[in-house]
């Protein structure tokens, strides 16, 4: 299975993230600033890595180059996704840049995969989740970094 990583970080924590997860499942990592189209069509498998800025917004480099994920043909893909974010600082929008990706692969036909449990998070909303579960890998390296790598550990588990 080919697995590509594409992400966008500010402060580094989400390119950490990014790099630790490639090294886990043998993907190839991505800064979204470097991407072209072809890089969400030509893998098996697409994770997409974004922190949420702002109140609830993008991180600037997926949000400037976002066009190029909405002309990537994801018709049928298999889709994951994964943010950080700050629930103690940001608990109305916390990861809503997840929700916002995922609003985006689902519309171009992707099939979204990987979505987890909201138990152990303490927030009061995020339009990252959908029907009581987050649509991806909800992490929180300001508040709960101790928690993770078994969190990611178990994400994989779950997508491979
Ligand atoms: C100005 C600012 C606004 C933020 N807004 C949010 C937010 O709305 N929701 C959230 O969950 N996290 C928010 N965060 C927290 C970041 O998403 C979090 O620190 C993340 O780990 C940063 O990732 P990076 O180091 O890859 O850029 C904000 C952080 C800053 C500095």
């Amino acid at each position: 299975m080919s697995v590509t990583i594409v992400y966008g970080s500010d402060g580094g924590c989400t390119k950490k993230i990014a790099s630790r997860i490639a090294s886990k499942i043998n993907g190839r990592v991505l800064d979204i600033k470097k991407a072209q189209v072809s890089d969400f069509e030509d893998c098996s498998l697409l994770i997409l890595g974004c922190p949420t800025y702002g109140d609830g917004d993008l991180q600037t480099d997926w949000d400037e180059r976002l066009e190029l994920l909405e002309e990537a043909d994801l018709n049928g893909k298999t889709v994951a996704l994964f943010g950080t974010g700050d629930q103690e600082n940001y608990p109305g929008s916390f990861v809503d840049a997840i929700g916002t990706l995922y609003d985006i692969v689902v519309e171009k036909g992707a099939n979204v995969v990987g979505l987890t449990d909201v138990e152990g998070y303490d927030f009061t909303g995020s339009t990252a989740v959908r029907d009581g579960r987050f649509v991806g890998l909800a992490l929180d390296e300001d508040n709960q970094s101790s928690q993770t790598n078994a969190r990611i550990t178990t994400w994989l588990a779950q997508l491979m």
